[in-house]
């Protein structure tokens, strides 16, 4: 289970991790976009931690992190990222608590919210190369009777897999797209960040262990 205090606790740590890999994500779009990601991130994340909601509801602090990512982020990633939130937050409204299977339900929404914002498809060098991975391996895992810290590592797992499927890619949507062939051999910002956000979950998960 995961409870509302821990949801605050996963952005309030991501936060922290973007801040931390600011330069590293900037580096990543340095090679194939305009070298802003790790900045987008950061600042995104900075506005969400100000309005983050103390109420005892996984879809208001969802939705404000929703909020804060959209208005405050300029490049792609803010209205990609500010979607997924907003598909999470409108499964959880007035929710106290997710199950394992409503975390399922998180990462599926996720990846819901990222297609409806951004129309890419899997190995298009984007969020989804490793969102979808992330969410898929968590389902398996829960299927197979796996608690929730074990889902998350296993979806934390295929993120990074995804994550690292992407350098041989072409990218077929945004900035990376008009390098066409020259994105090949360059990690996706966007795979690495979704990756970072899925981990951040699983540590989160499994210090409360
Ligand atoms: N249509 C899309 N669907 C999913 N992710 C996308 C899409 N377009 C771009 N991205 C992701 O956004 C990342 C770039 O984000 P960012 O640098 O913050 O925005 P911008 O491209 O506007 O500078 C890419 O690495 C990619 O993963
Ligand atoms: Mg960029």
């Amino acid at each position: 289970m995961l409870t509302s205090a821990q949801v605050a606790e996963w952005i309030e740590k991501t936060a922290a991790v973007m801040a931390e890999n600011r330069e590293y994500l900037t580096q990543l779009d340095a090679a194939i976009g305009d070298a802003d990601h790790g900045n987008n991130m950061d600042r995104g994340y900075k506005a969400a931690l100000e309005r983050l909601s103390a109420e005892d509801d996984v879809g208001a602090i969802l939705k404000s992190v929703a909020m804060a990512l959209i208005s405050k982020v300029g490049g792609a990633a803010g209205p990609l990222y500010g979607t997924m939130f907003l598909q999470a937050a409108n499964a959880f409204a007035g929710k106290t608590t997710l199950s394992e299977e409503d975390v399922e339900l998180l990462l599926e929404r996720s990846v819901d919210g990222i297609k409806m914002r951004g129309r890419a498809e899997q190995g298009e060098k984007t969020i989804l190369d490793s969102l979808i991975p992330a969410y898929e391996s968590f389902q398996a895992a829960r299927r197979n009777g796996t608690d929730l810290a074990g889902c998350l590592a296993a979806a934390t797992d295929a993120a990074e897999a995804g994550m690292a499927a992407t350098i041989p890619l072409i990218a077929k949507k945004g900035r990376a797209s008009y390098l066409g062939e020259r994105s090949i051999g360059h990690q996706d910002p966007g795979a690495t960040s979704a990756y970072l956000i899925v981990k951040t979950l699983r540590d989160v998960v499994a210090d409360a262990r």
